[in-house]
Formats: C-alpha cells, structure tokens, sequence
C-alpha cells in the first residue's frame, strides 16, 4: 500500500500523481490536502511519515513546493529514508542505492508530466543491496542512537 500527501504547493502535482497510480492499478490513500488553500507542510508529512514508519504502508510520496520541507519533516520518522528527487537520474539512485521508502518532489519544481516520469522510475527500479544495504544498516544504527539519546 502506498500514501500521498502534500500540502497546497503540491497539490496539482499530487493530483496528476493520483491519476498514475490509478492507470497503473497500484492500491493508493489520499492522506491530503485537498484543495489549494494554504496549509502546513509538517501536518501532512507526518500522515504519510508515520504510516511507513508504523508499517501501516509500505510506501509513500509527498510532494510540497519544494520538496525540501516535506523532505526534512519525514526524515524525523524512524525507519523512513525520504529521498527529494529532481530528475531521472536522483530519481532511480533514490531506488537503486538507498532504497528510499518515500519519494519527495517539489510541485513548483517539476512539471506533471517530469512528476509522473519519477515516480514510475522510481516504482520501476530495483534496490541493488549489497554494499548500500550496509550503508543503509549505518543509518538504522544512527537512527538507534538517536533515539537512545
Ligand atoms: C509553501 O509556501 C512552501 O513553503 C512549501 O510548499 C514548501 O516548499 C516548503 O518546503
């Protein structure tokens, strides 16, 4: 199951990313916002955030002006790697080195069209493991130490 969030800079292209998830028969929940009226981003990254770090979904995306916000707001949840993507190439690494559990993009960054391009790269691409599995183990070890702390 996959979760979609974004606030009112992402909305249009959140939408535009519901339609490809529709065409492309994935299962998917709408977390908000639901319309264009200014809202703030840290509500809605942490409804999508908290249901991949609880294991409620598997997947996530999330989408704000920028992608930096929502970005820095769901990489506060244990076991997310929310991963801010601005082409094909971030895209597929998001995937293939560090297996990133959400994707994040800016919707006055990309068209929706580059948007839908990412997250089918990003659906489509296979985490390679290996030597970045032990890259992603180091950052479970930070993650335990921080929240020891
Ligand atoms: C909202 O105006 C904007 O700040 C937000 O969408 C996002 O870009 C924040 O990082």
């Amino acid at each position: 199951m996959l979760v979609v969030g974004s606030d009112h800079g992402g909305y249009e292209l959140k939408l535009a990313i519901l339609e490809l998830l529709q065409e492309r028969a994935i299962e998917a929940a709408d977390f908000g916002t639901d319309g264009s009226a200014s809202v703030d981003y840290p509500d809605f990254a942490a409804k999508v955030a908290g249901a991949v770090s609880s294991g409620e979904a598997q997947l996530g995306i999330l989408i704000c002006g920028t992608g930096i916000g929502m970005s820095i707001s769901a990489n506060k949840f244990a076991g997310v790697r929310a991963a801010l993507v601005h082409d094909e190439f971030t895209a597929q690494m998001a995937r293939e080195h560090n297996n990133a559990n959400i994707l994040v993009m800016g919707g006055r960054v990309l068209s929706p069209q580059q948007g839908k391009k990412l997250v089918e790269i990003w659906l489509d691409t296979e985490f390679e493991g290996g030597r970045h599995q032990k890259r992603l183990d180091k950052i479970s070890a930070i993650e335990q130490k921080v929240i020891k702390h």
